[in-house]
Protein backbone atom coordinates (compact mmCIF):
# COMPACT_ATOMS: atom_id res chain seq x y z
CA UNK A 1 0.00 0.00 0.00
CA UNK A 2 1.40 3.28 -0.89
CA UNK A 3 -0.15 6.70 -1.20
CA UNK A 4 -1.68 9.70 0.12
CA UNK A 5 -4.90 9.38 2.10
CA UNK A 6 -7.57 11.72 3.39
CA UNK A 7 -8.97 10.64 6.92
CA UNK A 8 -11.86 13.29 8.49
CA UNK A 9 -12.79 10.89 11.61
CA UNK A 10 -11.47 8.16 13.98
CA UNK A 11 -13.33 5.54 11.48
CA UNK A 12 -11.96 6.54 8.59
CA UNK A 13 -8.34 6.16 10.09
CA UNK A 14 -9.68 2.27 11.30
CA UNK A 15 -10.71 1.79 7.63
CA UNK A 16 -7.39 2.26 6.23
CA UNK A 17 -5.71 0.48 8.90
CA UNK A 18 -8.07 -2.27 8.13
CA UNK A 19 -6.82 -2.16 4.25
CA UNK A 20 -3.09 -2.48 5.50
CA UNK A 21 -3.66 -5.27 8.06
CA UNK A 22 -4.86 -7.65 5.05
CA UNK A 23 -1.44 -7.45 3.68
CA UNK A 24 0.68 -7.69 6.91
CA UNK A 25 2.60 -10.34 7.22
CA UNK A 26 5.19 -12.05 10.39
CA UNK A 27 8.33 -9.89 11.23
CA UNK A 28 6.75 -6.66 9.16
CA UNK A 29 8.24 -3.32 10.87
CA UNK A 30 5.77 -0.37 10.63
CA UNK A 31 7.02 2.93 11.86
CA UNK A 32 4.30 5.58 12.38
CA UNK A 33 5.64 9.01 12.13
CA UNK A 34 3.43 12.33 12.94
CA UNK A 35 3.18 14.89 15.79
CA UNK A 36 1.58 14.47 19.10
CA UNK A 37 -2.02 13.49 18.47
CA UNK A 38 -1.46 13.39 14.91
CA UNK A 39 -3.41 9.67 15.13
CA UNK A 40 -0.52 7.15 15.01
CA UNK A 41 -1.77 5.41 18.12
CA UNK A 42 -5.50 5.58 16.84
CA UNK A 43 -4.21 3.79 13.40
CA UNK A 44 -2.85 0.94 15.84
CA UNK A 45 -6.20 0.63 17.92
CA UNK A 46 -7.37 0.05 14.23
CA UNK A 47 -4.59 -2.30 13.31
CA UNK A 48 -5.26 -4.64 16.23
CA UNK A 49 -9.15 -4.64 15.55
CA UNK A 50 -8.74 -5.96 11.73
CA UNK A 51 -6.43 -8.25 13.00
CA UNK A 52 -8.77 -9.33 16.29
CA UNK A 53 -6.14 -9.34 18.73
CA UNK A 54 -6.95 -8.49 22.09
CA UNK A 55 -5.97 -5.73 24.64
CA UNK A 56 -6.70 -2.28 24.78
CA UNK A 57 -4.31 -0.05 22.81
CA UNK A 58 -3.21 2.96 24.75
CA UNK A 59 -0.27 5.55 24.89
CA UNK A 60 1.67 3.47 27.41
CA UNK A 61 3.33 6.52 29.46
CA UNK A 62 5.57 4.15 31.49
CA UNK A 63 5.99 1.03 29.68
CA UNK A 64 7.05 1.61 25.92
CA UNK A 65 5.80 -1.57 24.78
CA UNK A 66 2.43 -3.23 24.67
CA UNK A 67 1.79 -7.13 23.04
CA UNK A 68 -1.22 -7.90 21.36
CA UNK A 69 -0.83 -11.99 21.74
CA UNK A 70 -3.66 -13.65 18.99
CA UNK A 71 -3.60 -17.34 18.52
CA UNK A 72 -1.69 -17.20 15.13
CA UNK A 73 -0.54 -14.15 14.90
CA UNK A 74 0.69 -11.10 17.46
CA UNK A 75 0.90 -7.81 16.71
CA UNK A 76 3.98 -5.30 19.27
CA UNK A 77 3.12 -1.58 19.88
CA UNK A 78 5.65 0.36 20.81
CA UNK A 79 5.62 4.01 21.97
CA UNK A 80 9.81 5.30 22.35
CA UNK A 81 8.75 9.07 22.66
CA UNK A 82 9.86 8.90 26.44
CA UNK A 83 12.57 6.56 25.91
CA UNK A 84 16.37 8.41 26.82
CA UNK A 85 18.25 5.60 25.75
CA UNK A 86 17.80 3.61 22.20
CA UNK A 87 19.43 0.50 24.14
CA UNK A 88 15.99 0.25 26.49
CA UNK A 89 14.54 -1.22 23.51
CA UNK A 90 17.04 -4.36 23.33
CA UNK A 91 15.89 -4.70 26.95
CA UNK A 92 12.22 -4.50 26.60
CA UNK A 93 12.84 -7.85 24.14
CA UNK A 94 13.01 -5.77 20.96
CA UNK A 95 15.01 -8.79 19.33
CA UNK A 96 12.45 -11.90 20.19
CA UNK A 97 9.92 -9.91 19.19
CA UNK A 98 11.81 -9.95 15.63
CA UNK A 99 12.82 -13.49 16.21
CA UNK A 100 9.12 -14.72 16.56
CA UNK A 101 7.95 -13.28 13.79
CA UNK A 102 5.51 -10.65 15.35
CA UNK A 103 4.12 -7.18 13.59
CA UNK A 104 5.88 -4.78 15.57
CA UNK A 105 4.13 -1.07 15.10
CA UNK A 106 6.69 1.67 16.40
CA UNK A 107 5.47 5.05 17.01
CA UNK A 108 8.27 7.86 17.59
CA UNK A 109 10.90 5.44 15.43
CA UNK A 110 13.19 8.99 15.49
CA UNK A 111 13.87 8.16 18.81
CA UNK A 112 15.82 4.43 17.87
CA UNK A 113 17.41 5.03 14.38
CA UNK A 114 19.75 2.53 15.16
CA UNK A 115 16.83 -0.17 15.48
CA UNK A 116 14.83 0.07 12.42
CA UNK A 117 15.56 -2.33 9.46
CA UNK A 118 15.82 -1.10 6.27
CA UNK A 119 12.81 -2.65 5.05
CA UNK A 120 10.23 -0.78 7.70
CA UNK A 121 7.25 0.20 6.15
CA UNK A 122 6.93 4.27 7.20
CA UNK A 123 3.85 5.76 7.75
CA UNK A 124 3.11 9.75 8.27
CA UNK A 125 0.78 11.32 9.78
CA UNK A 126 -0.17 14.63 9.61
CA UNK A 127 -2.66 17.09 11.34
CA UNK A 128 -2.83 20.18 10.65
CA UNK A 129 -3.51 22.73 13.97
CA UNK A 130 -7.13 23.87 13.42
CA UNK A 131 -7.75 21.87 10.15
CA UNK A 132 -10.57 18.73 10.64
CA UNK A 133 -8.88 16.88 8.04
CA UNK A 134 -6.04 14.76 8.50
CA UNK A 135 -3.61 12.71 6.15
CA UNK A 136 -2.03 9.18 6.48
CA UNK A 137 0.69 8.83 3.61
CA UNK A 138 2.13 5.32 3.09
CA UNK A 139 5.89 5.59 1.72
N1 LIG B 1 -8.60 10.86 11.78
C1 LIG B 1 -8.98 11.40 12.95
N2 LIG B 1 -10.05 12.20 13.00
C2 LIG B 1 -10.42 12.76 14.16
N3 LIG B 1 -9.80 12.57 15.35
C3 LIG B 1 -8.75 11.77 15.36
C4 LIG B 1 -8.27 11.15 14.17
N4 LIG B 1 -7.19 10.43 14.48
C5 LIG B 1 -6.99 10.61 15.80
N5 LIG B 1 -7.93 11.40 16.35
C6 LIG B 1 -8.02 11.83 17.75
O1 LIG B 1 -6.84 12.56 18.07
C7 LIG B 1 -6.42 12.26 19.37
C8 LIG B 1 -4.96 11.87 19.41
O2 LIG B 1 -4.75 10.75 18.57
P1 LIG B 1 -3.64 9.64 18.83
O3 LIG B 1 -3.56 9.29 20.27
O4 LIG B 1 -3.94 8.54 17.87
O5 LIG B 1 -2.32 10.40 18.42
P2 LIG B 1 -0.79 9.92 18.44
O6 LIG B 1 -0.23 10.26 17.10
O7 LIG B 1 -0.70 8.51 18.88
O8 LIG B 1 -0.13 10.87 19.52
P3 LIG B 1 1.14 10.63 20.48
O9 LIG B 1 2.37 11.01 19.69
O10 LIG B 1 0.89 11.58 21.60
O11 LIG B 1 1.16 9.20 20.91
C9 LIG B 1 -7.34 11.16 19.90
O12 LIG B 1 -8.28 11.77 20.78
C10 LIG B 1 -8.03 10.64 18.68
O13 LIG B 1 -9.35 10.23 18.94
MG1 LIG C 1 0.32 7.60 20.42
Amino acid sequence: MTGLFKVSSVEETWELAAKLAQELKPGDVICLEGDLGAGKTTFTQGLCAALKLPGRVTSPTFCIVQEHLGVDRSLVHMDLYRLDNWQDVISVGWEDFLDRGDIIVVEWPERAPELIPQDARHIIFRHMVGEEERTVEFK
